[in-house]
């Protein structure tokens, strides 16, 4: 090859170059995309929020349950009971302290207990609702920001090995126990 056609050679490849550069340029020009004006989400933190409030509401807020019912540990679902026995009685027929009896409670209607004064804010988001396992989940996690307003005043239980205990043991508290999920 002499350099004449070495020549020849980088032209093609130079021109190339140029043509596949331009092409983008333009290809460029007609499918322009808006890059987000913020990258990622946007998470809406609360005006006492706290940095660990909005790391929490980035993953998912609580674990379900429903899977660890069946092989829950009932008996030290008793044990946890303690943390509520200050406000709540779930004997039969026991009486409403700072917070209703909770005999039955599983599968019952929300927020419907009889002689029980309940805030505005669960009677109206117990509307038409029972306490499904996944609702007392929800709740028993973080009564407050579970339902906003609720006059229940307990932080929560945030380990969701002691709400499955906790819940499978109150299912057992009723006349006809509600069925455990899946079964
Ligand atoms: C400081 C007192 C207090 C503690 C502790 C407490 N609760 Fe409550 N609970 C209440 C009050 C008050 C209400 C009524 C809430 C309302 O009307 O908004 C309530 C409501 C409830 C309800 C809804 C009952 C219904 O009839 O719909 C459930 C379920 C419940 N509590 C379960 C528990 C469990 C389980 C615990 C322990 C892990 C617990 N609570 C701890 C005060 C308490």
């Amino acid at each position: 090859m002499d350099s004449f056609e070495l020549n020849k050679v980088i032209m093609a490849v130079l021109g190339t170059v140029f043509i596949v550069f331009s092409l983008s340029l333009i290809s460029d020009s007609i499918y322009h995309s808006e890059d987000p004006k913020v990258a990622g989400y946007q998470i809406e933190v609360e005006e006492n929020g706290s940095e660990t409030a909005a790391a929490e509401e980035t993953g998912p807020a609580y674990e379900p349950i429903e899977p660890m019912l069946a092989s829950a540990d009932v008996s030290a679902g008793e044990g946890v009971f303690r943390k509520c026995g200050a406000c709540h009685s779930v004997d039969k027929g026991g009486a409403n302290k700072v917070g209703p009896n909770l005999y039955g409670i599983v599968g019952a209607p929300i927020a419907n207990h009889e002689g029980f004064s309940y805030s505005s804010a669960l009677a109206s988001y117990g509307e038409g609702k029972t306490w499904t396992y996944e609702e007392l989940n929800g709740f028993l996690w973080n009564p407050k920001k579970y339902v906003d307003g609720t006059a229940m005043g307990f932080a929560g239980l945030k380990k969701a090995e002691e709400r499955a205990n906790l819940i499978a043991w109150m299912r057992e508290q009723a006349d006809n126990p509600e069925p455990l999920p899946g079964s």
